[in-house]
Parts: C-alpha cells; structure tokens; sequence
C-alpha cells in the first residue's frame, strides 16, 4: 500500500576542496534510477559526508542521544539512538533517520509525526511544506525512515537494486499470476488449475529464496522491525522532544493508517492529533496471514474499476483513448478489455521497444492496471497505453510500465516489517503455514466472490507473503494484536474513498465502528488510493480545521471532487486550471496531491 516513494532522499557528499562543509541533498529517483539503469549499485555509504559519520557515531552512544544538522532549507536532519527492544536494554539501540521541518509559528504547538506508506519507503522526505500546509503552521513535523528502511540502522539490505531486479525479472514476482479470469468455464478447469499451481510453486520458492537472503544478510535484527517497535518508537521521540505529558500527534496514510491503528491503541491515553486516511484493516493485519488479507483490500476494487469504465465512457475518445466513439459504454469498452485479456491470456505479445525487451503477458496488464486504479489523476495516460496495444497491437508502453515498476530498488524492508507483524507459524493454525492448494483456493475465492478483474493481481503492488520462511516471522518479541477498540484520550479523524481499489472504506468503516465515539470518519466521493489520489479541497480543509482547532466533521460528511476524470484534453492537468480556485487553494491541492503521490504507485 503505498509504493515506496518516487522521489527520496539521497545524500552526497560534495566532492569540493572543502569536505567538511555542506551534506547535499539530492531529491529525486531520477538521479537514483539513473544509476540504477547504468548499473551502479545504489551505495549507502554515500549518505552524509565521512566528516558527519564520525560526528554521528560520537554523539549516539546510548538510547535517547540525538544529533542534528541543518539539511535543506527550514528542515534539519537528524539521527536518534532508540532502543532497539524496549524491554531488554542489553539488546542495544537502533539509529533513526529523521527529520524536522520547523513550525513556521512560535511557539510550536507540539509535533505531528508522520509516515510515507508502504511499508518499505523512506519517510525523511514528509518533514515539507506539503504535511505543513496539511497541517497548519503551528507544528514541527517529523519525518522518519522507520526501522529496517532507508538511512535508519539497522537496515534491510538482502539484495542489491540489480540482483532484485534481475532475481525477479521474467517472474511470477514480476509478471503478476496469469488466470482466464473472465471465463468461468476456463476458470475451474483442471487445466487452468495446474497451471496457476505452477505459477504458485515458483511464487513459494522465490518467496523461500527471498527469506533465506534476508536470514543470511540481515539475521537476528529482523526481529525487531515491526509495526509495534515504530509504534513505541514514535512514543519514545515525542516523550524525548516534549516530556511525557505532550500528547502523540501523527498524519499517514496507507499502511500508515495501521501503523496510525497500532499507535492509537497502544498509547490510547496520549493521543492528541491523529489523522489517516486509505484504511488498511488492522485486525487483519496482525491476525491473519497474508494470503488472506486480498480478499479484504479488494472489496471496493471493482467499484474502482467500474468508475473507470464509466468515466471513460463519458469523457468519449477526446478524453479517453479507450474509447472508438462517443456512443461507447462503459460495458462496451469493458468487455473489448476483457476480450483484450482472454486472448493476451493464449498468446503473449513480445514487445521489443522500451527499457528492456521481453513479453507482455495477461496478469502483468491486470497488475499494472491495478496499480493504475489506485492513481485516478494516470487514467488517462494508462488507458492511452492500453489503447495503443488493443487497437494498434503495440505492447511497449504498457510492457514499460511492467519492467518500470520502481519496488526493484527498495530491498525487501516491506516483507521484514509485514512478516515481523504476522502471526507466528503455530501447528495449531494451519493458516499460518498455508499449502499450494491453500493459495490457489484462496485465489480463485477472491476472483470469484472479491474481485472478478484484479482478483489475485495485488502481488506486484503489495509484494507481500511467504512469512512462513522468514526465519523470524511475528518476530518473537513483541507483536501488538489488538485490541483494537479502546477508548482514546482524544478523537481522531478517519478518511476513506469511496472506492479505494486497495484499501477500502469498509475498512475505513470498520475502524470508526471499532474506536465509535474516539473517531470522525470522513468519506471523499472519489476514486483511487487515499484522498490525495484525486484530492478535494474539502477534504484538505477539514484536515487542517482538525489540526488547527481540533474541530471534526460531522457524522456522514461526504466531501466532493473539484476535478475531472479524463479531462478532455488528454493528460492536461484540468484539477487546478479551475479560474475560482484561490492560489492559496491551488497551494493546498497541489500538496494534497503530492502526498497522495507517496501512496499510489505514481512513477
Ligand atoms: C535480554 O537479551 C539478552 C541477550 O539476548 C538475553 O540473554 C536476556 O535473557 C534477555 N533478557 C530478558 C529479560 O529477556
Ligand atoms: C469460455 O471458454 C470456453 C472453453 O474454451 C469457450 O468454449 C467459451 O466460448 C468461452 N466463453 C466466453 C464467454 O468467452
Ligand atoms: C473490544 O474488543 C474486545 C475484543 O477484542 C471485546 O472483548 C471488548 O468487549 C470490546 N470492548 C468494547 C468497549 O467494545
Ligand atoms: C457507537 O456505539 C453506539 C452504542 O453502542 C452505537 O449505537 C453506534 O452505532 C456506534 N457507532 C459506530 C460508528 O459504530
Ligand atoms: C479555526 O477557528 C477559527 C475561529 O473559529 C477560524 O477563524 C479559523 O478559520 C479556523 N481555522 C481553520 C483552519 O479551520
């Protein structure tokens, strides 16, 4: 939920006569994907200048020693020694890389943590205008890379971006699973269920391979990586900034709304502002392995989906390239998809342009067209690329979009954390330790009752499961499992699409029922992963009236969209060419939208 970021922070160091100056901060995966593309393994020792390193490594010796310098401007960066088992000091600290954008009003009214999604995704690059004009002016914001991810130690370094990359190439991993979806027929043939067997028995055994290089490369610190040890981390910051009287402040979406969920019922009795938005099930989360958790992530999918059709339908061809005429609907351009999908699914198309050459094959079109769901402002550009191989018979584009996805470079952090979570392997639930049969019963229950279209395409952008390999799956220490109902010392805010296609507003419903009178929940009638997908003024306004003045929507707010789906000039960003839009409002959509980008799969 959430791709690691699109753009992050990479520091380096200034190759001037006079190295003990300046860390550069570098914004950008441009930059970091060009040296990926070249072949130049990212390198982490390029992070702060040599200088800073030593002046770091002195100045943390012990939990709660901390270290800042001045990064960019208004922000300072930081490291903070934590300890790394809050119940047993002997086990030693972990360094979190964080940082601070200063409250531009004095005196600040305290800190709003925050967290970029994922998980697996550096978290420095939040601590920005965008979460200040969120927010207010009246808070320090903190972003922070969380335990196992980008600059924090330790980290989940099992491969190289290129061994990822080339590990996964031509995969399942990549490729998504390939079922005639559409065909109840072909389905439940015996057939198609060797097949999807097939395809199950290498998506295990690359999920094992995975497992042992993390065992290998990273061992005993994968205990530690958690949802409840960033939980206790962000407690532990706030007391270390503010004494233990100052309420938790924390804005996220994604997997930060189970991040949000773990903090909020962990310290119930220290909450004081706390906004998520795109909920992702908590008791799911920590309950139940995650093979099973599509079947709740997708519910609202096919909403998504049928909005898509139906926006296309109505924009016609001057906004949308699916569709041939103005007369197309939206069951008319669904069913050429479904067509289109069928046959890709008996011949694969070879596509030879683009980044690399290679096939185009069924379940990556349906992996990269859900990852396309989550980000209503790319319908428009991702139907142009469906378009150019359903009526001109070219793959490159979308193929593009298969081998461009970015998760190559991030390193598996997000199985370290999601497996840290999951329930430990118990000869008492089965589940735990789930058979082929298992995964592809599992499967064909989510395409059949969940999601007809992505109902098993969710691999690629949620790479998740195989914890029954990791060596330490549910950690071992301490894991937080619920409940998930107490009673917070103040109220939060909730906030949920109406067709979020992977974390839907049942979920955001079945929080706010969970935690009733300590939540507002807020529904945004919009397509798309978490609001800032297809952001709305109304939502960002009552966001920052929360932060400000601490005022909740009432019951059954529903905010409205101010922009257009498929605007009819094509890619043009028609949200913000509105003449009655304030700049102070255009300010605030434009931020909405960039934190919205750190959720979706956005490149
Ligand atoms: C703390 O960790 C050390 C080292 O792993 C271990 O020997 C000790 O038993 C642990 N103490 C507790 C109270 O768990
Ligand atoms: C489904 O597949 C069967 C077997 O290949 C074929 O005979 C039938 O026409 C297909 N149905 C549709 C609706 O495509
Ligand atoms: C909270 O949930 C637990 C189950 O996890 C239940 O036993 C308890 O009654 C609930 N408390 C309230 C106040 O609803
Ligand atoms: C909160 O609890 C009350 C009393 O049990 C119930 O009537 C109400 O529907 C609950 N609210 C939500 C949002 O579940
Ligand atoms: C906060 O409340 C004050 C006083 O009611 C109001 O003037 C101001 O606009 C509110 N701020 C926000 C961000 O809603």
């Amino acid at each position: 939920m959430g791709k690691p970021l699109d753009i992050r922070e990479v520091a380096v160091e200034r190759t001037s006569r006079k190295p003990n100056r300046t860390v550069v901060v570098v914004l950008g995966i441009l930059i970091f994907g060009a040296c990926y593309r070249l072949g130049t393994p990212y390198n982490a020792k390029n992070d702060v200048h040599r200088d800073l390193s030593v002046q770091i490594q002195e100045a943390l010796t012990k939990p709660g020693d901390q270290f800042w310098w001045s990064c960019t401007n208004n922000v300072d960066c930081g490291r903070i020694a934590v300890p790394t088992d809050y119940h047993n000091e002997s086990i030693g600290m972990t360094v979190l890389a964080v940082a601070r954008w200063k409250a531009l009003n004095s005196p600040s009214k305290g800190t709003v943590f925050t967290n970029p999604g994922g998980p697996g995704a550096s978290g420095t690059l939040l601590a920005s205008p965008w979460v200040a004009n969120l927010v207010g002016n009246d808070y320090d914001i903190i972003g922070f890379d969380p335990r196992g991810i980008g600059q924090t130690t330790p980290t989940v370094r099992c491969h190289t971006p290129i061994s990822k990359a080339v590990f996964q190439a031509n995969t399942v991993l990549e490729n998504g699973f390939s079922l005639p979806q559409t065909n109840d027929t072909r389905l439940f043939s015996s057939e198609t269920r060797e097949y999807y067997r097939k395809q199950t028995e290498e998506f295990l055994a690359l999920k094992k391979a995975e497992a042992d290089l993390c065992a290998e490369h990273v061992g005993e610190a994968l205990r530690y990586m958690g949802t409840t040890f960033v939980a206790r981390d962000i407690d532990f910051m706030n007391r270390l900034f503010h004494g233990d009287d100052e309420p938790i402040n924390f804005w996220s979406g994604s997997y930060g709304s189970i991040l949000g969920a773990y903090l909020v019922n962990m310290f119930p009795d220290r909450i004081g502002r706390v906004a998520i938005d795109g909920i992702a099930n908590p008791v799911s989360w920590a309950g139940d392995p995650s093979y099973l958790w599509a079947r709740d992530w997708l519910s609202s999918t096919e909403d998504t989906y049928q909005w898509f059709l139906s926006a296309c339908a109505k924009a016609g061809p001057a906004g949308c390239a699916l569709a041939e005429s103005d007369k197309d609907s939206a069951q008319v351009i669904g069913r050429r998809i479904d067509k289109f999908l069928d046959h890709l699914y008996d011949q694969p198309l070879p596509s030879t342009g683009g980044m690399r050459p290679g096939i185009l094959i069924a379940g990556a079109v349906r992996a990269v067209f859900l990852i396309s769901l989550e980000d209503a402002l790319s319908w428009p550009s991702f139907a142009e690329d469906l378009a150019e191989v359903i009526y001109h018979k070219n793959p490159t584009p979308l193929y593009t979009r298969v081998v461009g996805n970015p998760m190559p470079l991030f390193d598996l952090s997000r199985s370290a954390v999601t497996c840290a979570d999951s329930p430990p392997l118990s000869s008492k639930d089965p589940r735990t330790n789930p058979t082929v049969d298992d995964l592809i019963d599992e499967g064909l229950y989510t395409i059949t009752k969940v999601s007809p279209h992505f109902g098993v395409s969710v691999t690629i952008s949620e790479p998740d499961g195989g914890c029954q390999f990791w060596k330490y799956v549910g950690g071992g220490v301490e894991r937080y499992n619920g409940p998930w109902n107490k009673t917070l010392s103040n109220k939060i805010l909730i906030i949920s699409n109406k067709a979020d296609p992977v974390t839907p507003i049942a979920s955001g419903k079945l929080l706010h029922g969970l935690l009733n009178d300590s939540s507002a929940l807020l529904v945004q009638n919009s397509p798309g992963h978490t609001s800032g997908s297809f952001p709305t003024l109304c939502t960002v306004k009552l966001t920052r009236a929360y932060f400000v003045n601490g005022t909740l929507p009432a019951e059954g707010t529903i905010c409205e969209p101010d922009g257009q789906l498929f605007p009819v000039s094509g890619k043009s960003d028609k949200l913000y060419e509105n003449d009655e839009l304030s700049d102070d409002d255009q300010v605030l959509l434009r931020s909405a939208e960039a934190l919205g980008k750190l959720f979706t799969k956005r490149q």
